[in-house]
């Protein structure tokens, strides 16, 4: 079972950490059996499986439901439980008693949430009770109304400083890793080099100590929109459409199901029926 201690263990030893989405535990199972290190129950949720158009309306009850999915279908990787919108941003003890219900309720090991200087108390707070915390900055999808829009955040020395000034900061307040997500590569690698705990990119480059994806997006099991940091390792939409197709029309011509698919019953059995 992967531990935080391994997570920094591996930024020590230069070692790339990797984390991937996953919702259910049957995609905590194949993402596991694959060797990633760490998951992400992401709030992402709640555009890649609920229909929502963000991540504003997902909630405590819903992360719950699929924090415990995923860590019922984890054997060694990492899980990270990811806080939804205004489940730490009101008052302070309601967030440490809410990242307090990921860990006793699913049996995930670390939360994460979204912010910089402004989340650095809640953070201490956390950390000060026994939760394991990863930091997330950059573009931070729950802010995206007050950001306007989902666009590569520190692309001015302000915002670059401020990024970096808002890392060290969670650094210094406990967290064990912290996600950056788009961020131009040069600014996320002298943020990695700067740290002494990993950064984890998604939309930041190379020089960042691990990599996360969405796995909806990586699989391409979502028509659409796909972002310009997405890499697609497989068209699972097209095959699941394909195979679906197919299904529907063995059904309509009657050849499934088939002799293999279907039970036998003695026709004496049958004759006795009146
Ligand atoms: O919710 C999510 O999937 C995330 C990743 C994009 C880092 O926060």
């Amino acid at each position: 079972m992967i531990t935080t201690s391994k997570i920094r263990q591996m930024k020590a030893e230069g070692t790339p950490i990797t984390m991937i989405t996953a919702y259910d535990a049957a995609m905590a199972q194949m993402v596991d059996e694959a060797g990633v290190d760490m998951i992400l129950v992401g709030d992402s949720v709640g555009n890649v499986l609920l229909g929502y158009n963000s991540t504003i309306p997902v909630t405590m009850e819903d992360m719950l439901h699929h924090t415990k999915a995923v860590c019922r279908g984890t054997k060694n990787a990492l899980v990270v439980g990811d806080m939804p919108f205004m489940s730490y941003q009101a008052r302070m003890s309601e967030g440490v008693a809410n990242a307090g219900r990921f860990l006793k309720e699913t049996g995930c090991t670390a939360v994460k949430l979204e912010g910089g200087a402004s989340v650095v108390r809640l953070v201490e707070k956390m950390v000060a009770a026994g939760i394991p915390v990863v930091g997330h900055i950059g573009l931070t999808p729950q802010s995206f109304n007050q950001l306007g829009g989902f666009k590569v955040q520190g692309k001015d020395a302000a915002t670059a400083q401020k990024l970096l000034d808002d890392a060290k900061a969670l650094e210094a307040a406990g967290c064990f890793a912290v996600v950056l997500e788009c961020v131009p590569a040069l600014l996320a690698t002298k943020v990695s080099k700067e740290l002494t705990i990993p950064t984890i990119g998604i939309g930041a480059g190379n020089g960042c100590d691990g990599q996360v994806l969405v796995c909806n997006d990586l699989l391409g099991l979502n028509a659409g929109f796909t972002p310009k940091f997405v890499k697609k390792y497989a068209n699972l939409h097209q095959n699941v459409v394909d195979a679906v197709k197919e299904y529907v029309s063995d059904v309509q011509s009657r050849q499934f199901p088939a002799a293999e698919h279907t039970f036998k019953i003695d026709e004496e059995v049958l004759e006795k029926l009146y």
